[in-house]
């Protein structure tokens, strides 16, 4: 118990730390463009490639074996999976986190922007516009709502109105956030408390979102009402999002892309909206069959394979 809060915090200073570091955003991210490739899965322009990468932790424990990815400037991204697939890994591969895990990219390469970031630092990651929103949402505890949201512009230069203008931005896309505001974030409910972590990271004002599972323990109609909420985000402020998600469903609704990992392999990608139709993703991961089966636990991952690659 003990040594749980100890590495959630020091999870939560670097992540802070990194946040803390970013510039005012340049204003081509602030576009309110909305790109139609997005939906149909045509080429724009790439921020981050994930090229091949494999993650060792404590130097023999292999998790990520050869995963690739793109995220598109203005696109929301999903990277899908069961329990310990490598969603998480794969973030902290990019946002350059795996240390403090004892974790290590052994292969391939990670690039933001075509410039190799891969030796990175994490708060030189933040630097250049990438912030991660962690599993389990992070918030401090002792700080209410708005202070936890202010960490996240403490070193903007752009000035006190800037800082003010966006914070009533981010209230305008969390009323619920405008209610609590004065309240200790750790007697916040859980979905306020998701919402106060990806606000933090809107008020350092980045250019990617990296999320992570922020569906985790929330009710079906919270987890609706975030999504949508980042949806907007993408949709108004130009962000763009690399989301980890379980939730295949609700995921693949609000993204353009997805990408779904197995046991650290990428084993199908493809735009949102065929996924979505595909017979073996609603069968594995939407849970409907036309023969009645309900889990992918029923079919040997041989056979799931063989028809996903054939
Ligand atoms: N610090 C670590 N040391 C050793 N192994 C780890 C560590 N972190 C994760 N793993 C292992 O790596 C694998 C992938 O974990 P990861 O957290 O990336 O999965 P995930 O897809 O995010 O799962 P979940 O949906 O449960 O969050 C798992 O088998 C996990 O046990
Ligand atoms: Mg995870």
């Amino acid at each position: 118990m003990r040594q749980k809060t100890k590495s959630h915090l020091a999870v939560s200073k670097l992540t802070i730390l990194a946040a803390l570091l970013v510039p005012p955003v340049p204003p081509e991210f602030c576009n309110n463009e909305v790109n139609p490739m997005l939906d149909s899965g045509q080429d724009t322009e790439t921020l981050l490639e994930v090229n091949n990468i494999e993650v060792i932790y404590n130097s023999v424990i292999l998790v990520l074996k050869g995963v690739s990815l793109s995220v598109p400037k203005g696109g929301i991204t999903a990277l899908l999976g069961g329990n310990g697939a490598g969603k998480t890994t794969t973030l902290k591969a990019i946002s350059n986190l795996l240390a403090s895990e004892r974790g290590e990219v052994t292969k391939g390469s990670v690039k933001y922007r075509g410039e190799d970031v891969h030796e990175t630092d994490p708060a030189d990651m933040v630097k250049r516009g990438v912030v991660q929103v962690m599993e389990g949402r992070h918030c401090f505890e002792h700080l209410t709502i708005e202070e936890n949201l202010l960490t996240g512009a403490y070193t903007r230069k752009d000035g006190k109105g800037a800082i003010a203008a966006d914070l009533e931005m981010v209230y305008n896309y969390f009323p619920r956030l405008r209610e609590r505001r004065k309240s200790q974030a750790g007697y916040t409910s859980g979905g306020e408390q998701q919402m106060c972590a990806i606000g933090r990271a809107l008020m350092s004002r980045p250019e990617t979102i990296l999320l992570d599972e922020p569906s985790m323990g929330l009710a079906p109609q919270l987890v609706e009402q975030i999504f949508g909420i980042v949806k907007s985000i993408n949709e108004s402020e130009g962000v763009s999002f690399l989301l980890a998600e379980q939730n295949t469903n609700v995921a693949l609704r609000f993204a353009h892309y997805g990408y779904i990992l197995e046991s650290g392999r990428v084993v199908m990608d493809g735009p949102a909206a065929e996924l979505r139709e595909n017979p073996d993703v609603k069968e594995f991961y939407l849970g409907m069959s036309d023969d009645g089966r309900k889990s992918f636990r029923d079919v040997r991952s041989y056979r799931r394979r063989k028809r996903w690659l054939s």
